[in-house]
């Protein structure tokens, strides 16, 4: 029935104004009578931070920032919903148009600049599906007129950890002036260890929350290690990499959409995403599992990440093009590798490749 729906509605969609269409695809699936996808296969099924994933394909950040429509993704089959970025005060962004789409290249880019409709709405949301199955994270962030950019981000973990299933800190967004600045070794490690502390502080009440740190794919490799060397410091439940490119890959060819300001996704990211991902993996040495993302818009993709490091994808902008056929790709891909190498999970597929990736030439 959905994939009907999908056929009506795509060519209309793909027509008009791509943030009137991210408006509506919602509010169609806010209000679509959705049955329950199919169980998952058993083999799909990712244990990962202490929380049992039925498949591992989530929804990334962005897609529903406040929180509308998580249990209709998670109906659709999705394994888990991360939402956000939610940001403490309610704040309007950047003015538009501040999403483009380049076609040819199969990628967007954005300037949304954290548009969100504050804690206090998203947390609502949140604890009014609480006691529901389904995994469902929160991606927090900082306001972008705040006084005080730390403690945004604890006041924010401690309302949420009560309802939400993990909690990403989002310090990677290009389109938050400074904010990327807190990946740097000291002020990420000052961040993270309020964060840890705040985390303890509620566990009592709100049980084992994981924290997931989220991470631009622009950081240099120096960069990199002193992140990772932070976050396994920290003790951190894992890694999510990555977000959004501020660089433009060679060979777009959207040539004047590349040059609006914002960050790049999709089909152009993969390279350097997939590489990121692998670089993050070889130094992480298992101690947490990552969740790879970026420019995943086919099966053999999403076999890719898995191959360089991710116990986890997460899908964003290869919906936009491919529509929710691509999670069903995705699936069926991940059970034919499974059956090709006689495998019983996913777990032997993680960071097979992680090493053969990191020797490659560095992606342009
Ligand atoms: C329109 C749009 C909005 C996004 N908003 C957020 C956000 O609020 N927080 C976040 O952490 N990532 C955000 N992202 C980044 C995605 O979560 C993801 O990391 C990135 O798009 C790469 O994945 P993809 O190539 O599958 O889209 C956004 C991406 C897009 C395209």
């Amino acid at each position: 029935m959905i994939e009907f729906f999908e056929r009506l509605t795509r060519p209309f969609l793909q027509a008009i104004d791509p943030e009137d269409a991210h408006a509506l695809t919602l509010r169609m699936l806010k209000h679509a009578p959705l049955p329950n996808a199919a169980a998952d296969d058993k083999r799909l099924a990712m244990r990962a931070f202490g929380l049992n994933f039925p498949n591992p394909v989530g929804v990334a950040a962005g897609l529903d920032k406040n929180a509308e429509i998580p249990d209709a993704l998670l109906r659709l089959g999705f394994g888990f919903v991360e939402v956000g970025t939610v940001t403490p005060l309610p704040q309007r962004g950047n003015p538009r148009p501040r999403l483009f789409r380049l076609e040819a290249d199969r990628g967007v880019i954005n300037r949304l600049g954290f548009n969100s409709q504050g804690g206090k709405a998203v947390l609502r949301r949140l604890a009014a599906r609480s006691g529901r199955s389904g995994i469902v994270g929160i991606n927090i962030g900082a306001n972008r007129d705040t006084r005080d950019r730390v403690a945004d981000y604890i006041s924010t973990i401690e309302e949420f950890a009560p309802v939400a299933s993990y909690v990403t800190i989002n310090v990677s967004s290009p389109n938050t002036p400074g904010l990327r600045d807190l990946q740097q070794q000291q002020a990420l490690d000052d961040l993270l260890a309020r964060v840890i502390d705040a985390r303890e502080r509620v566990a009592r009440n709100a049980g084992p929350t994981p924290v997931l740190l989220k991470i631009a794919p622009d950081l240099s490799l120096a960069e990199l290690d002193d992140v990772v060397g932070v976050a396994r410091g920290r003790r951190l439940d894992g890694m999510i990499v990555g977000n959004t490119t501020v660089t433009r890959p060679v060979g777009l060819r959207e040539t004047a959409k590349a040059k609006e300001t914002g960050g790049l996704s999709g089909r152009p990211l993969f390279p350097l995403a997939t590489r990121m991902l692998a670089e993050t993996y070889v130094r992480v040495e298992g101690v947490f599992p990552l969740i790879g993302v970026g420019g995943i818009d086919t099966g053999a993709a999403a076999l890719g990440k898995f191959r360089a490091g991710a116990s986890l994808v997460q899908l964003y902008s290869g919906l936009v093009f491919r529509g929710l056929g691509l999670l069903a790709e995705i699936k069926a891909a991940l059970l034919a590798a499974l059956e090709r190498d006689r495998l019983a999970s996913l777990a032997a597929l993680i960071g097979a490749e992680a090493a053969a990736v990191t020797a490659e030439p560095w992606p342009r």
